[in-house]
């Protein structure tokens, strides 16, 4: 598949208003076609980026407005926590955007990953359960192979883990599942629940939001071949490079050779 698309800029506001039209155009497309909007977001920094984007003042037209009742919010991601813990990327999502959607933009529907539905030692029933959620709105999955998400939002971590998919984890080689479940995080917390790879290659659309300096070494290996090969952001590149677009600030892509 061909290379990703790499965008850097120069201030957080700019990247938010480059984002929010993204979205928006992934989110027009998919209301016409479908007249759902099927997200799944991550944790970390995303939450706050996107409510960013989503929240500005628009320019007014159809095509740059949110319509929050078409969305069916996912997450790619989540810790083994209640969902009102402070490491639970819900909340966090629930924080930065949900409760500050204006009335008249419509509410999401969202589906938690619930760690109370589950017993506490085995994160592996959580992952189960997720699995059945996304059935229920994406079809059975003896009738579609793989879910097929209109977008999903993704960080990257300064491994290049993303998701909950960690260099060198075993998950990574996960073909059958659409979600897994994690012990063994070398973020913390440990027990985590993720989107498989094979979900989040076979997305219509995949965005990486990556910013700081902090990002800047790991970006120049993601964005080399030979470097970047086995880590995971870098494989949803091989992967899905069609698909695949980087939202990055200035300070994170200091030295990439672009694709
Ligand atoms: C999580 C996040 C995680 C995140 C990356 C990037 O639950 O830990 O979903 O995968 O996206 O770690 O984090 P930053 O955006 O904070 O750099």
């Amino acid at each position: 598949s061909s290379a990703p698309s790499l965008y850097s800029f120069p201030d957080a506001q700019s990247l938010a208003q480059s984002l929010r039209s993204y979205v928006l155009g992934c989110q027009n497309t998919a209301v016409t076609r479908h007249d759902v909007f099927r997200v799944a977001v991550s944790g970390g920094s995303l939450p706050s980026v996107l409510a960013k984007a989503l929240l500005a003042p628009g320019t007014g037209s159809q095509e740059d407005t949110p319509r929050f009742d078409k969305w069916d919010i996912f997450f790619a991601d989540e810790r083994a926590v209640p969902l009102d813990h402070e490491d639970s990327n819900y909340r966090l999502l629930k924080d930065e955007l949900l409760d500050k959607i204006p009335a008249d933009q419509g509410t999401p529907r969202v589906h938690p990953i619930d760690a109370e539905h589950a017993n506490d030692d085995d994160p592996q029933e959580l992952a189960d359960l997720y699995q059945e959620e996304l059935m229920r709105s994406f079809a059975a999955k003896d009738s579609v192979k793989l879910p097929v998400f209109d977008l999903i939002l993704l960080g990257c971590g300064p491994d290049g883990h993303t998701c909950s998919l960690f260099p060198g984890h075993e998950l990574l080689r996960e073909k059958d599942a659409w979600v897994a479940c994690l012990s063994d995080s070398p973020k913390p917390p440990p027990k985590r629940i993720t989107l498989t790879l094979p979900v989040v290659t076979h997305a219509l659309n995949i965005a990486f939001v990556a910013t700081g300096a902090g990002k800047q070494t790991i970006m120049k290996q993601i964005f080399d071949a030979e470097e970047g090969r086995e880590l995971p952001s870098a494989l949803i590149n091989h992967h899905a490079g069609d698909k695949v677009s980087w939202f990055a600030d200035h300070p994170a892509v200091n030295g990439v050779a672009f694709p």
